[in-house]
């Protein structure tokens, strides 16, 4: 059988995401992409007192962006603005059960996009982001 580069959890993600689509009424939206391979991906926040209560995320990329995007709508939902601001691209590819080493950047993307959306969160507060985004790196 042809050996695939990605465990079952990554496939499961990859062929049955959860929370795709937008929110209308979001609270935050992070758009990011990467010029190297094209993939953008956008994610939606839905927050109230300060907890991050929906998720949800349109991605147009590889196996690796999509299952990333996936997992972590599913890893922020219910948890407060500061401890999203916690999840890394490490964690999400952890929680995913592992990434091949050459996709460790799309978890960055997903990483880069939850931080987007909650800078966008901060913004339409009128309050500074208490980070910077930096451009997600990409080695190809
Ligand atoms: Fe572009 Fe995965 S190859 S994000």
């Amino acid at each position: 059988m042809e050996q695939l580069p990605y465990n079952e959890k990554v496939m499961d993600h990859f062929l049955h995401p959860r929370n795709v689509g937008e929110i209308p009424d979001a609270s935050g939206i992070g758009n990011v992409g990467n010029p190297v391979c094209g993939d953008v991906m956008r994610m939606y926040i839905k927050v109230e007192n300060g907890v991050i209560v929906d998720a949800k995320f349109k991605t147009f990329g590889c196996g690796a962006a999509i299952s990333t995007s996936s997992i972590v709508t599913e890893m922020v939902k219910g948890k407060t603005i500061e401890e999203a601001l916690s999840v890394s691209n490490k964690a999400v590819a952890q929680a995913l059960g592992g990434l091949p080493a050459v996709k460790m950047h799309c978890s960055v993307l997903a990483e880069q996009a939850l931080k987007g959306a909650i800078k966008d969160y901060y913004q339409r507060q009128g309050k500074p982001a208490p980070f910077d985004i930096d451009t997600p790196k990409h080695e190809h």
